[in-house]
């Protein structure tokens, strides 16, 4: 495994397990300890993921000891107003007594005041880690300059069709660390089909996802993905014995489309218009 380390010391595996659109619980906790059992130990859920429950179980059931998985959940917006007890109940719902990471789902609304519940609950012990996700440029180098704690991280979207450079170069201005959600696009505009992918794949004997991953992986990015197959959870774990050359790079610049696989409600220049979970 590789890890960042934010700038107050927690370190943060570079490969982590999402569980976006997982909502049933059974099979929320079965993804989950299989990607235990695959090596994963970060684990990325979010209050409207409606699985931090299931998360918390498979923790549990799993055996592994607490200081060996970093937990990640996020704050969704309609509780942005009474942040603390709302992330207190993600505390309990995880069955933990502090999270490795929280962040606030999106900048909007009364995303201050929330701000200022976690940094009370980072101060308190509860919180290891706090962070944004969906911060552009410009909103991330306002917060980054109004808050009293700068976000540890942002996660965003980020892969070979949407590459951020902007964003990630404001992000390592601020010693934020990159995370990217939806690694594969969300396997839209047939993402495991490129060609260019599979191309620079073939080099190394490797797949679409595992150079889409390395991709990130070798810019500094945390990168996320999900899947409920445990034959898929294992092929994108191994990503660890390869590295992309400055060839590969120039090629995989060139499948820039700056368009997000979900649609932001922020005007950052790229296309869509609607809330991203
Ligand atoms: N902060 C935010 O606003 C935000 C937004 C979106 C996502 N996220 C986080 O980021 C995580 C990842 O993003 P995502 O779930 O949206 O999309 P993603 O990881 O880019 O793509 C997931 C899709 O790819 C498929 N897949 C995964 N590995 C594959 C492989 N090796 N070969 C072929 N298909 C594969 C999955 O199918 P199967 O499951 O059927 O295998 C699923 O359809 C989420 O789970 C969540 O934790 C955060």
């Amino acid at each position: 495994m590789e890890y960042r380390k934010f700038y107050n010391g927690v370190e943060i595996p570079m490969l982590g397990f999402g569980v976006f659109q997982i909502p049933e619980y059974d099979q929320a906790k079965k993804a989950v300890l299989e990607a235990f059992e695959v090596g994963y130990r970060l684990i990325d859920t979010a209050q409207s993921y409606f699985n931090e429950r299931a998360v918390g179980d498979a923790l549990k059931e799993s055996g592994l000891k607490r200081d060996e998985v970093f937990i990640t959940t996020k704050l969704w917006i309609q509780d942005y107003d009474n942040a603390y007890d709302s992330v207190m109940r993600s505390v309990e719902r995880l069955g933990l007594e502090k999270l490795d990471l929280m962040l606030l789902h999106q900048p909007l609304a009364n995303y201050f005041k929330a701000w200022q519940d976690l940094e009370k609950l980072y101060e308190e012990g509860v919180l290891r880690s706090i962070g944004m996700a969906n911060c552009y440029p410009q909103v991330l180098t306002d917060l980054c300059e109004s808050f009293i704690i700068k976000p540890m991280i942002n996660q965003v979207e980020m892969h070979p069709f949407f590459q951020q450079d902007l964003n990630l170069e404001v992000m390592n201005s601020y010693q934020v660390v990159p995370e990217a959600w939806g690694p594969f696009n969300e396997g839209k505009r047939d993402f495991f089909h490129n060609e260019v992918l599979a191309k620079i794949g073939h080099k190394y004997g490797k797949s679409v996802a595992q150079v889409a991953l390395r991709f990130n992986l070798d810019r500094g990015v945390v990168v996320i993905p999900k899947t409920v197959h445990k034959e898929r959870m294992q092929e994108n774990f191994d990503i660890f014995d390869f590295k992309l050359d400055a060839e590969d790079f120039k090629e995989i610049k060139k499948l820039e489309i700056n368009v997000r696989a979900i649609p932001l409600s922020l005007d950052d220049g790229s296309s869509g218009l609607n809330v991203i979970m």
